[in-house]
């Protein structure tokens, strides 16, 4: 039986005040239950909001969308892993999309924030996925094992860190174009291999996270895949309604 995790990826919206009226709202409709876990991605100016409202919630997390590398110091406007962790965050997302491709994040700075969060005790869920001119090229498969293998290679003890892996196709992100479930499974298969070479059985506990375009309507049928251990979603994610469907899909 798997124990899917749903995550919601707020991106840049839901300021303090929509994040409380959110948390208000989807806390008081959603069920305690136990065969799923929830991770909450809000704004880091809205963390403490979300960290409050799941207080004494078990398989509610909160986390953040970026972190740096360094624990502390000279970056302004950064946040670091020992930061996010005080604030209530207990994962963090790394190599989002978003940030590979508008704020030109390599995968060398992945793979310092992958460790840096290991070192912290932050999970992190590393994103990977391939653009439409990759896909056409037929590059996917290299590229998602490029960005997993690189985006893990700074991090030591790999056995024995807790994180997650989010395959979200860039052609599928905020486009209303959704992989079927048959694509997303056969990257998955990929991801699970490889990642099996490198950690052995360990990888079997890893969840693979789908991400792009997915809502409240296919929500359910992406999660029937045996493939697919959860969720990204962000568009669809930032109103409670939808989310609350979406959480509780499957
Ligand atoms: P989307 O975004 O659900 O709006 O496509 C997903 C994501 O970027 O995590």
């Amino acid at each position: 039986m798997k124990r899917p995790v749903l995550a919601a990826n707020w991106k840049m919206n839901n300021g303090p005040t929509a994040a409380k009226a959110f948390m208000d709202a989807f806390v008081s409709s959603y069920p305690a239950r136990d065969d799923r876990t929830i991770i909450i991605f809000p704004s880091a100016l809205s963390l403490s909001v979300v960290a409050a409202a799941i207080k004494n919630r078990p398989g509610l997390l909160a986390g953040v969308q970026n972190i740096h590398w360094a624990e502390k110091g000279a970056f302004t406007g950064e946040i670091s892993a020992p930061m996010a962790r005080d604030a209530g965050a207990s994962v963090v997302l790394v190599g989002h999309s978003e940030r590979r491709h508008v704020f030109g994040e390599t995968d060398a700075q992945c793979a310092k924030k992958c460790a840096a969060a290991a070192k912290a005790q932050l999970a992190f869920m590393l994103c990977v996925g391939e653009t439409i001119q990759q896909r056409e090229a037929g590059e996917t498969e290299s590229l998602v094992i490029r960005q997993l293998r690189e985006g893990l290679s700074q991090t030591p003890n790999l056995i024995s860190t807790e994180f997650l892996l989010a395959y979200e196709p860039v052609w599928a992100i905020g486009t209303g174009l959704t992989a079927s479930a048959a694509d997303a499974s056969a990257i998955h298969t990929v991801l699970r291999a490889e990642l099996r070479d490198m950690i052995g059985t360990r990888a079997d506990a890893i969840p693979i996270l789908y991400g792009g375009s997915v809502n409240a309507g296919n929500a359910a049928d992406l999660l029937a895949a045996d493939e697919i251990d959860g969720l990204l979603v962000g568009g669809a994610s930032v109103e409670a309604s939808s989310w609350l469907t979406i959480a509780q899909a499957g």
